[in-house]
């Protein structure tokens, strides 16, 4: 049976496309049963309704604490099953509520070489350091920022000629391949 995934972004989706695409190719056993979004207008929506793939907006402000918006949250995955989150560029820290519910099954993939350059801009923080490399990382999601257990991890090397769009542009390119391929690894361990 495909593993039942919800995807979380809050921007362009080029994450969500190459999952969809590797299950589209028979190379991730997997099916997206709804993309979790923050923001409606993200260009993400798009591409999922493109696939007639479910979107559920979660309206942060609407619900008095995170907790709570993560727990109505929860009551949605539930309705799909959904066996593993994957965050694709979602821009909010996940809090206990839904890390509880899913122990060790949300995962998220980061610009940089964790544990170096943590946060929103890893690829701007990693060009400025003037360190010679800097790669990608898949963690699974822990109440930190970009803090929890490695899964995988692939290097990518700063030229002196690179600037934030052509290293974006390299670092981009790995992600597409190191998601996908990692999500199936973890799927077929299961
Ligand atoms: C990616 O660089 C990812 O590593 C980071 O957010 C970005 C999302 O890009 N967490 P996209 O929306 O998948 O194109």
């Amino acid at each position: 049976m495909p593993t039942r995934l919800a995807i979380f972004a809050s921007g362009t989706g080029s994450n969500f496309v190459a999952i969809a695409d590797a299950i589209a190719n028979d190379q991730l056993d997997a099916q997206i049963e709804v993309l979790v979004v923050d923001k409606i207008n993200a260009p993400v929506v798009q591409r999922a309704a493109e696939r007639n793939i479910p979107v559920f907006h979660l309206k942060y402000k609407d619900f008095a604490t995170k907790e709570l918006a993560e727990a109505a949250l929860v009551t949605e995955l539930q309705k799909y099953a959904v066996e593993l989150i994957a965050l694709a560029g979602f821009m909010r820290i996940i809090t206990g509520t839904l890390l509880a519910t899913y122990p060790n099954k949300i995962i998220n993939i980061h610009p940089s070489l964790l544990p170096a350059f943590p946060g929103r801009h890893g690829i701007d923080d990693a060009l400025a350091a003037q360190v010679s490399q800097t790669g990608v990382t898949i963690h699974y999601v822990d109440s930190g920022i970009d803090s929890g257990t490695i899964i995988a991890q692939q290097a990518v090397t700063i030229e002196p000629t690179d600037t934030i769009t052509t290293l974006a542009t390299k670092i981009h390119a790995l992600e597409h391949v190191l998601y996908p391929a990692t999500l199936a690894k973890l799927i077929s361990h299961n």
